[in-house]
């Protein structure tokens, strides 16, 4: 497969707008989240976002941002060349919340543009992710998804995702989900 002009960093405030578009191709109602929501998830304490940017113009090089850690970095890190904007392609959110004794991670949302799909991209934000929630020393990724949502089933699934219990009308009145869980181990020191 031919290595794609994608580059995966933290999201920023300046991402929230082309998530929330991207998000709104990717989930129908009562799916979506509303501006306000993605900003609150996004933002909350506890909440790290990883996007994943294309490179429209393949040929020219590509540069990831530098790790910047919290949601508060705006402007775009010095000495980045001025090619042609990228365009969000895919992103993640997750909260680690501590629930004492351990920090459990949580997959809030996951979305890869449509014209993105198959080529192992929600693979390498989620990988991405848990390595993230690891080093944290977070375990276990949970997640919840609809029932009738194959793709997404079939992909956790294939991510080593193990289904735990069924939540009635978790979205909406017959809108039911599945609860799913992956142990992550935790870097060594
Ligand atoms: C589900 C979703 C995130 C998958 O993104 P993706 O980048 O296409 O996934 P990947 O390319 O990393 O897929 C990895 C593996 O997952 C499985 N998979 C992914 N999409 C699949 C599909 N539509 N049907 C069956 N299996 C699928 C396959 O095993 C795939 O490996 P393969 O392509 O070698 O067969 C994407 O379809 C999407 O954004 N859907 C809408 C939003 C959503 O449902 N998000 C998840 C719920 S939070």
């Amino acid at each position: 497969m031919p290595q794609q002009p994608t580059t995966i960093r933290p999201g920023t405030p300046a991402d929230l707008e082309p998530m929330y578009q991207l998000d709104r191709l990717c989930f129908d109602a009562p799916f979506r989240f509303s501006r306000a929501a993605m900003r609150h998830f996004a933002s909350e304490q506890g909440a790290f976002t990883l996007v994943a940017e294309f490179q429209q113009n393949s040929g020219a090089p590509s540069i990831a941002a530098p790790h910047r850690d919290g949601w508060d970095a705006t402007s775009p890190p010095a000495g980045t060349p001025s090619t042609q904007a990228p365009t969000l392609a895919g992103f993640i959110i997750i909260h680690l919340e501590h629930i004492h004794p351990r920090t459990q991670a949580y997959v809030v949302t996951l979305d890869v543009a449509p014209e993105h799909r198959r080529q192992g991209l929600a693979r390498r934000l989620l990988e991405a992710a848990e390595q993230q929630s690891a080093t944290r020393q977070a375990s276990p990724m949970t997640l919840h998804v609809w029932t009738e949502n194959t793709p997404a089933i079939n992909f956790y699934e294939r991510s080593g995702y193990v289904r735990t219990v069924l939540h009635p009308n978790m979205y909406a009145p017959g809108k039911d989900a599945y609860g799913y869980l992956k142990a992550l181990t935790n870097p060594k020191p």
